[in-house]
């Protein structure tokens, strides 16, 4: 079995979409770490620790699963915690472009990190972060989309 995959993120909130990704990764890679990203330029509506804490919560029963908050270049994460590989999920070709540029960016900062692939079940192709806190902000039924931890949050 491969290594250490880092699978990074904003994480505002993590979904089924997202969790739904774990799961596979954790059948083909030996660990799994979640780097959440400060992103402090998308303006998350969870801090980085509510963050932390919701999606250690969401995955405490996956055990070859780590959580981790950073605030650095990725690629240096990535190298910290002894990974060469980052995971991520491609929903739709709209995801495409910018999932090219990330991959090609992070592959001239540090040619020895792969990037992988991967796509997630049909049925969240078209869940996202944000759709779910807009959903929820206006009073609609998110449950089928987020563990039921991060639907409380929500609510809160
Ligand atoms: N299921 C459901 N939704 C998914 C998903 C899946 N499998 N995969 C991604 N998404 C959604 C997310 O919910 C998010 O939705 P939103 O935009 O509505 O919030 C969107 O797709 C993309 O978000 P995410 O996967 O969290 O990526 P990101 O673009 O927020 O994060 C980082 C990008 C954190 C990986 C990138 O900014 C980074 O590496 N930062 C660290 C600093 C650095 O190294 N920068 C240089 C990079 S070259």
């Amino acid at each position: 079995m491969a290594n250490t995959i880092i699978y990074p993120g904003t994480f505002d909130p993590i979904t089924n979409g997202h969790l739904d990704l774990i799961q596979r990764a954790g059948k083909l890679f030996g660990k799994i770490i979640i780097a959440i990203a400060d992103s402090e330029a998308k303006q998350p509506k969870f801090s980085l620790q509510q963050r932390v804490e919701m999606t250690q919560q969401v995955v405490k029963d996956i055990n070859n699963v780590e959580v981790h908050g950073f605030n650095t270049l990725l690629t240096e994460f990535a190298k910290q915690h002894g990974a060469n590989m980052i995971l991520r999920g491609l929903r739709a070709v709209t995801d495409f472009e910018y999932e090219f540029q990330l991959a090609g960016m992070n592959r001239k900062i540090a040619e020895d990190i792969e990037t992988i692939f991967m796509t997630p079940c049909e049925q969240y192709t078209y869940v996202s972060s944000s759709l779910i806190k807009e959903i929820a902000s206006l009073g609609g039924d998110v449950s089928q989309f987020v563990d039921p931890i991060v639907l409380k949050a929500l609510q809160q």
